[in-house]
């Protein structure tokens, strides 16, 4: 059975309208008959054996277009109040039949709005990558960069709505907000989660909590945030004048073995997002596949755990050897911190990473002053 691109059951109506390539036809043909099978893979151990969409896969009939219109309609109406939330609570596993018709929508608008450059299996490989600087996420893998779950563990739904929403500043992928609808870029992460089998795993998601209220920064905070990237290493990657180039950044490759570089922070735009709360869930949650860290519990130590001070002699001034003693010495040990009721240890953290977050934007603010302070002469030059 051939039908064009335009007659595709469930096609998006932009897709209707324009004018397309054949080969972009048959691409998303070929996706689409690709669908069923990995859709249903995906629920296979839940879905009920009364789940109507099951039968109709199983005889190859595409569902009519204006029912499967409808279905998603009105599964989005209820999810709809959790979507439309930026950092809505992650919800239990969706019901399987109404997940089935999420993902195949997802699957027509991925087909036409995003297999061009992460390929239709999803592994990046779409006919664009080869163009772009910045290689396409391959979603195979279940490696994902921007999340508020700790490190190494997959994203969340809202996790990634938000990279689909917003896209990723500096590289080919763009932000869908005002291209698609909400519940197409909705769909479209129910779908890509279908590439990979950790998706399988299940299991609740446990995102690491976020502060939902952002300080006003002041230059106290700026210079205690200079501190902690000191203490903390920051510059042996990203630089003591927070360029990115780091003792270590001629080192670093990303898990495929390709070079990457740590990010100037003197440009401005990052990839994570720029907000203050999204440099604070970078760092906090690392970015998976690279060797960018994770300071989420790591940014619990005390002064027991800096007694060598001989790594930071080269890089700092001598007054900045002196603030930088200072700082160290009036910081709790760790074990102090870790008999700390939760509360007050998590708080703990939750400044120092602020003061983190205040450095870090002041290095984009073109006030180079902070860039250098208290650096040892000979390392700017
Ligand atoms: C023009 C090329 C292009 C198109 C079209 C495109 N992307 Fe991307 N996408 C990229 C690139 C490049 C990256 C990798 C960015 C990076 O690693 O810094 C990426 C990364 C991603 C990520 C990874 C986020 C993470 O946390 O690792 C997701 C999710 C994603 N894209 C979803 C989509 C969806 C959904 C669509 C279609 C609606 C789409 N992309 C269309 C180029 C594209
Ligand atoms: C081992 C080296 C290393 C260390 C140590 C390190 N980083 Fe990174 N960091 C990287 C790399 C590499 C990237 C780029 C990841 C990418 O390209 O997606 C990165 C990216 C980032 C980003 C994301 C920028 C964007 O585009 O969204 C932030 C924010 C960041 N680092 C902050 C920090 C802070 C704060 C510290 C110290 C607390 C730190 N890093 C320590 C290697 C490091």
């Amino acid at each position: 059975m051939l039908f064009t691109l335009a007659e595709m059951p469930g096609a998006h109506p932009d897709l209707r309208s324009s004018r397309l390539l054949p080969w972009l036809t048959a691409l998303l043909w070929l996706a689409a008959s690709a669908v069923p099978a990995r859709a249903q893979e995906a629920t296979e151990e839940e879905t009920p054996a009364e789940e109507p969409a099951e039968g109709e896969e199983a005889e190859g009939v595409p569902e009519e277009e204006s029912s499967e219109e409808e279905s998603v309609e009105e599964v989005v109406e209820e999810e709809e109040e959790f979507v439309e939330m930026e950092e809505y609570v992650p919800r239990p596993t969706l019901d399987p039949g109404r997940l089935l018709v999420a993902q195949r929508r997802g699957a027509v608008v991925y087909a036409q709005y995003c297999a061009a450059c992460h390929g239709r299996r999803g592994d990046g490989l779409g006919a664009a990558a080869r163009f772009l600087q910045v290689a396409p996420r391959n979603f195979t893998t279940g490696v994902y960069k921007w999340r508020t779950t700790p490190t190494g563990e997959l994203p969340t739904d809202s996790d990634l709505l938000r990279t689909v929403r917003r896209g990723v500043p500096g590289t080919a992928m763009p932000g869908w907000d005002g291209r698609l609808p909400l519940r197409d870029m909705w769909a479209t992460v129910q779908y890509i989660k279908t590439f990979s089998p950790r998706f399988l795993e299940g299991g609740r998601m446990m995102p690491i909590p976020m502060p939902d209220a952002v300080p006003a920064f002041d230059d106290e905070m700026r210079q205690s945030g200079r501190l902690v990237y000191i203490l903390l290493s920051c510059w042996t990657c990203h630089g003591m004048d927070g360029t990115g180039n780091g003792p270590a950044s001629d080192t670093l490759v990303d898990d495929d073995g390709n070079p990457i570089v740590a990010y100037d922070f003197t440009q401005g735009q990052m990839r994570g997002g720029t907000r203050p709360i999204d440099i604070y869930r970078t760092f906090t949650s690392g970015v998976n596949g690279t060797p960018m860290p994770s300071y989420d519990e790591a940014i619990v130590v005390g002064r027991d755990g800096y007694t060598d001070f001989s790594t930071f002699e080269p890089v700092l001034s001598r007054e900045g050897m002196q603030r930088f003693r200072q700082f160290v010495a009036s910081l709790p040990t760790t074990e102090e911190l870790w008999a700390l009721p939760e509360q007050e240890r998590l708080a703990w953290g939750i400044q120092k990473r602020w003061d983190l977050v205040a450095y870090v934007l002041s290095l984009s603010s073109g006030n180079t002053a902070w860039r250098y302070l208290w650096t040892a002469p000979y390392t700017t030059e």
